[in-house]
């Protein structure tokens, strides 16, 4: 039997894991990380200590794995999106890596804007200029670290970072440039025009090749260090969403994701390139060959759950506070949460807008607040659901991932919520499992990522809407929209006190 490992990068921990050539799972290994906040608005993470957990997890993983080395035959690699990663010419790490969650560069989009124009931005990289992108990054550092910026040699996205230390080449994959604002999304190369105009010098950009690309081997320390074998073939990889959707078996069109991590997505797979949302979804290049996705963003979906229990309910599990919304009723007895705890992107991208929770009332519980998180949080996906909808899309079909995916009762929150079927998978290991895919179709076990899907991928159950239940919802959330238009100018207000 041969073996193959999928990483995922994430935001609060890197997970690794072990897949056959049945598509079954043989072990996994996890490390988390935390976010350094210096300032409001402000999200960062050292990339060297990505990598350092990234190795110690695979060394683990194959401790504990009752495999010889040479059995595991490929890895390839999922992660986190836009975050920016700097390098010197010695290929050492230039300052902490600036995340896709973190809002400072309001000022960099309206410039990105001003000088290149919202309508030609669109032409070239199918994205409007929002703070989570890593070409704002990119001119904040310009501006207020210029030292930093000249000694600049490439800039790298997480993963393509952390698959760097481990072979020492340096790529990027289109499926991740996509989300820096700097690909022409159409054409799959780095849009020299925005380059130019913006005085990001093209040379920092990093070479790119395909998703399932190998990009060479292990260096011979690193196989060492982890007990891999040096003949370990390294593919490239994708962005996490690309890579969730590939392990949700999201091949083809009609079926949509909906996954829930630290930020929750809404996505559907895309075949023309000219589809148009006129920039309300991000449209991104596929990890699958040819192919795309569009895709709604809620930036602090389980980052809001985790949030609450952190302040709230530290010593309690997940599971016991999601059990203990049993106690409420649908509706929550008229609390509502909005999850902007760090702005929004979509429908709403709004660097400066921040969390509510409406309609207190003494009688409320501890049971309230956890449904109306869990509530909020889903309503938040369902204004992309929504964009799709407005945009001609059916989406009446969604397979669910993530944290969201683990309680029965979440999934029929998403069913009541989207009105639409809610589908679980049998053995849901996320992002991991679709990098995981992207190494199998890599070491020829299969064609096609489709027919590696066909044997790796399998459903469970499906969660229907409730009527009763989802004309409730359906109510709520017109309440729950205008939570966003009524609070922005307090927020505006706001945003001084929050230094
Ligand atoms: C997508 C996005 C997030 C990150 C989280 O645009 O910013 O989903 O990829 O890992």
């Amino acid at each position: 039997m041969e073996y193959v490992i999928g990483a995922d990068l994430g935001t609060s921990a890197v997970k690794v894991i072990l897949v056959n050539q049945r598509g079954e799972m043989c072990g996994e290994a996890s490390k988390p990380f935390s976010i350094i906040q210096p300032h409001s608005g402000y999200s960062e993470q050292d990339p060297r200590e990505w990598a350092e957990k990234t190795k110690v997890a695979i060394k683990e993983l194959i401790e504990n794995a009752r495999v010889e080395a040479a059995q595991i035959k490929g890895i390839s690699f999922s992660g986190q999106m836009h975050g920016l990663v700097l390098l010197n010419r010695e290929g050492e790490v230039l300052r902490n890596a600036i995340l896709w969650n973190d809002t400072r560069t309001a000022d960099q989009c309206r410039q990105i804007n001003g000088v290149i124009g919202k309508a030609r931005l669109l032409e070239l990289v199918k994205n409007p200029a929002l703070e989570g992108f890593t070409l704002p990054k990119l001119l904040w550092v310009k501006e207020h670290e210029k030292e930093l910026f000249e000694k600049t040699a490439v800039f790298l996205l997480p993963k393509d970072y952390v698959r760097y230390t481990m072979t020492g080449c340096l790529h990027s994959e289109h499926s991740d440039a996509a989300g820096t604002l700097l690909l022409d999304v159409k054409h799959k190369n780095w849009s020299g025009e925005i380059c130019r105009r913006l005085g990001i010098p093209e040379s920092i950009c990093p070479e790119l090749v395909e998703s399932g690309a190998c990009v060479g081997g292990l260096t011979a320390e690193f196989a060492a260090e982890t007990g891999l074998s040096p003949d370990v073939k390294v593919f490239a990889g994708g962005a996490d969403n690309a890579c969730g959707a590939i392990g949700a078996g999201i091949l083809r069109e009609g079926t949509a994701l909906c996954s829930i991590g630290t930020s929750g997505v809404v996505l559907t797979y895309e075949t023309d390139p000219e589809q148009e949302f006129r920039g309300n979804i991000h449209f991104f290049n596929h990890a699958a060959f040819g192919s795309y996705y569009s895709m709604g963003v809620t930036l602090s979906a389980g980052r809001s759950f985790s949030w609450f229990k952190d302040v709230f309910a530290d010593q309690y599990s997940f599971d016991s506070l999601i059990s203990e919304m049993d106690r409420s009723k649908p509706g929550a007895r008229g609390l509502l949460f909005t999850p902007y705890l760090s702005g929004e992107r979509t429908p709403h991208a709004d660097a400066d807008i921040r969390a509510s929770f409406i309609g207190m009332d003494s009688s409320h519980t501890r049971a309230d607040f956890i449904r109306a998180v869990i509530e909020g949080i889903t309503f938040s996906l369902h204004e992309s659901i929504e964009q799709f909808r407005a945009g001609g899309k059916k989406i009446d079909r969604v397979i669910s991932i993530g944290g969201g995916a683990k309680s029965e009762k979440w999934l029929q929150i998403q069913a009541d919520t989207f009105n639409a079927e809610i589908v679980r998978l049998t053995s849901e290991q996320g992002p991991a499992f679709g990098a995981a895919m992207l190494a199998a179709v890599g070491c020829d076990w299969f064609p096609t990522l489709e027919d590696c899907a066909g044997q790796f991928v399998h459903t469970k159950e499906s969660f229907f809407p409730r009527p009763e239940i989802s004309r409730r919802y359906q109510d709520l959330f017109q309440i729950y929209k205008d939570v966003y238009r009524q609070t922005k100018p307090l927020n505006e207000r706001l945003a001084c006190f929050r230094k």
